[in-house]
């Protein structure tokens, strides 16, 4: 796993709402997870879309939400919701992002 146990991923009170961040693993390079925030409800994902297998931000680093509650891939458009990365639109097909079991624990968020 690229994100050692008890690492946490980020502080709850820094998330703006909606979001959805990148978070990149600190031991791999490669290995980077979505977090997403839409009113109480907090998520991640793996950060790699099921269309061609991209990871989701443009090349500011950023990934864009849409309406409040949908994440689009840099890639070529799919839309992903934030609460459970179901996909929405676009070339994914009806294909999801794989989800990240968390817990929160004194405020920040961390892989369950
Ligand atoms: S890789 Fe995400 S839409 Fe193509």
């Amino acid at each position: 796993v690229s994100f050692p146990p008890d690492t946490a991923l980020a502080r709850v009170d820094e998330l703006a709402d909606p979001c959805a961040i990148v978070v990149r693993s600190e031991t791999d390079f490669y290995a980077s997870l979505i977090v997403t925030r839409r009113g109480d409800h907090i998520a991640a994902f793996r950060n790699k879309c099921p269309h061609a297998g991209y990871p989701l931000q443009r090349a500011d680093g950023r990934i864009v939400v849409q309406e409040g509650r949908y994440m689009v891939c840099g890639g070529h458009g799919a839309s992903f919701t934030l609460d459970d990365g179901a996909c929405a639109g676009g070339p994914c097909n009806g294909d999801g992002l794989e989800r990240v079991a968390i817990i929160i624990r004194d405020g920040a968020i961390y892989i369950a």
